[in-house]
């Protein structure tokens, strides 16, 4: 490879580079336009490539990924293991390796004063439940003070409880239960951007003198032209106009969320300070939001039309991978995540946009960056967007998790099926097929199990461990989210018949996740901040609490036996069968090997002969035909 990509480069150069190999994937993902089709033709070179794609896209696109390609070998990539074999990890194993957590969505987990608004000390009265479940870790999504337009990702006081949820002493009494469990605590870092009410926005408007102006970025103008052409995550341009200040202001997400300058150093040890104080209250760590988008190119050019409509946001090249980006995270790990004994608290990193090499560059063990990151890639089968309405298949999930542990070597993958921005998985597998309870129990236990013996550190989010699906919500009305209604909003006012509309945003909308937990069969939520419609009989931990056939139960065993055999937890992988809906891989340690066989599709399916001598010790479908495998299901055994 030579380095640095320039237009006299191959297309093969740019694909051997990290960001480039990714940045192609990522096309690849979004069209549809088969995987092989870019290594055909890696001997072209770029400025050829240039000339062939600009009368489709457009000018710059090849410079752009060549700046991409080029910012990914910075300084701190420079000492990137190569992706290839993979090398034994030395030492102790850091605890999140082996753990699994569980998001909670405070807001939707458990009410304890009946005002319609989950709170913590209904978790403190629910630690029960996740240690009767087995599980290490929670994840708790934001509980700092907010005005929630963006429900807690909108922080106003990093260092106050939001007044819904309780008081600073209730989180200590959390942190400290969590502990006496033997739990491990996490929370949610905001730090992209802020509240535009937090204190920090309220003087830099103020006062265009003080140091705060500089923690956002402010341009001045005409309230007629935004800076440049970014897009918001959340509907319309990436600014909001501030005609006190005669000036515009950056939000890549709502118009009241908006975006610090991490170029700033006082920014950068604000967090720090924030961090710190978090810690010497005993949390654990944090999982950091959208934390990937921190460093903007100078200058905030305008993005690339092509790269903008590939991905529906433009801009994005200029911030998913920015040129500050691994120099912030190192100096936060150091500054702010570093104990007084040289230990480091988790930075789990939420990096929406960024494919399997970039993460790697990310989280690679020693970098001295992010221990674990979230990617995205697993969530869609390709060619579809979450806004779409079609039938996931459980082939590029396995297909994808394989891959990405392929590529580690002293790296570690992050596992997740939901989380509260998305629609849930069993429905996204099932379609209209969820509504038979049967299926939905073997679609969840099947979920269940490529999750928890697939080698990475799993992720839970609530209501998953019952089989939740997405909710039958009605109409605009019933939803609360500022991005599906803004969507709503915007694709009605762009000409889209209402009908239609409801449609897209129904399938994508990320309340599904939000609706409160169902502790009970005829649980009241009519005075809930968001009703859940879901009434099927089954679904309710009280209903599934003490049955062995449930979802939940399926959930403990699984935990339980991870938890008894590390081989499943940390151990190696093989995949040894893969076929249409068939997938068969091995979990091994110096001590024992595990078979795990997974029926991915709704069909009977014979069962693969490997050829192995095994015991079957877990079934997702008992009392089956032992040469076949049933309809969404899969089986665990163990060498003999
Ligand atoms: C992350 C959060 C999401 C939030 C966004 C902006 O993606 O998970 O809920 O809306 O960041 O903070």
């Amino acid at each position: 490879m030579s380095l640095p990509v320039t237009r006299r480069s191959r297309l093969r150069d740019l694909l051997a580079t990290p960001v480039g190999r990714d940045a192609t994937d990522k096309v690849v993902l979004f069209s549809g336009v088969p995987a092989w089709v870019p290594r055909l033709v890696g001997g072209l070179r770029l400025d050829t490539l240039d000339r062939l794609v600009r009368p489709i896209v457009g000018e710059g696109l090849v410079d752009a990924l060549i700046g991409l390609a080029n910012a990914g070998l910075g300084s701190a990539a420079q000492d990137e293991p190569s992706a290839g074999e993979r090398e034994p990890v030395t030492g102790p194993q850091p605890w999140w390796r082996s753990a699994v957590f569980a998001q909670v969505y405070p807001r939707s987990f458990a009410d304890s004063n009946g005002d319609g608004i989950g709170d913590l000390r209904g978790i403190i009265d629910h630690l029960d439940h996740f240690t009767d479940l087995g599980v290490d870790a929670l994840w708790l999504s934001p509980v700092f003070d907010s005005p929630n337009r963006d429900m807690g990702y909108d922080v106003r006081d990093y260092r106050a409880v939001m007044a819904e949820m309780g008081t600073l002493d209730d989180l200590d009494e959390l942190i400290a239960g969590c502990h006496r469990r033997g739990l491990r605590i996490v929370l949610d870092l905001v730090v992209n951007h802020t509240s535009t009410e937090h204190r920090w926005y309220q003087k830099a408007l103020a006062d265009p003198d003080s140091a705060e102006r500089g923690y956002y970025f402010f341009r001045d103008g005409n309230a007629s032209q935004p800076p440049n052409n970014w897009n918001s995550f959340f509907s319309g341009p990436a600014w909001r106009w501030e005609p006190s200040a005669n000036a515009w202001a950056l939000h890549l997400f709502d118009q009241n969320q908006v975006d610090l300058n991490w170029d700033n150093p006082a920014v950068r040890r604000e967090v720090a300070d924030i961090v710190g104080w978090w810690l010497d209250r005993g949390v654990d760590g944090f999982r950091l939001d959208v934390i990937n988008y921190i460093s903007k190119q100078p200058g905030l050019p305008d993005g690339h039309p092509f790269v903008g409509r590939l991905f529906g946001f433009t801009g994005i090249e200029h911030y998913f991978h920015g040129p500050m980006l691994h120099e912030h995270l190192a100096a936060l790990r150091r500054d702010g995540f570093t104990r007084p004994d040289g230990t480091t608290a988790v930075m789990i990193g939420e990096t929406p946009g960024i494919g399997i090499e970039t993460g790697r560059l990310l989280s690679g063990a020693g970098r001295g960056e992010l221990d674990l990151v979230f990617n995205f890639d697993a969530l869609e089968t390709p060619g579809h967007t979450r806004w779409d309405d079609y039938r996931y298949n459980l082939g590029h999930l396995v297909d994808f998790w394989l891959d990405y542990n392929a590529r580690v070597t002293d790296d570690w993958v992050a596992l997740f099926l939901e989380n509260h921005d998305n629609p849930r998985m069993v429905s996204k597998v099932a379609g209209q097929r969820a509504a038979d309870p049967a299926v939905r129990v073997r679609v969840a236990r099947l979920l269940a199990t490529l999750l928890l013996t697939m080698r990475g550190t799993p992720f839970l989010f609530q209501g998953q461990e019952l089989g939740a699906v997405n909710e039958p919500f009605r109409g605009i009305d019933d939803l609360r989210d500022v991005e599906s209604l803004n969507r709503y909003a915007e694709l009605v006012a762009g000409g889209m018949p209402a009908a239609k509309a409801w449609r897209q945003v129904l399938a994508g909308s990320r309340d599904h996740a939000r609706t409160p937990i169902r502790w009970t069969e005829h649980q009241d939520d009519s005075s809930r901040w968001l009703r859940g419609h879901d009434r099927t009989p089954g679904f309710s931990v009280e209903a599934q609490r003490d049955d062995p056939r449930s979802v939940l139960a399926w959930y403990r065993a699984l935990l339980a036996l991870r938890r008894a055999h590390l081989a499943l937890a940390t151990g190696d992988i093989e995949c040894v069968h893969r076929s249409r809906d068939l997938v068969a891989w091995l979990r091994s340690s110096p001590d024992e090997t595990w078979l795990v066989e997974a029926n991915l599709g709704g069909r009977v399916r014979r069962r693969p002969r490997l050829g192995v001598a095994a015991v079957e010790v877990l079934a997702t479908t008992t009392g089956g035909d032992a040469a076949r495998l049933a309809p969404w299901s899969a089986v665990i055994s163990r060498l003999r």
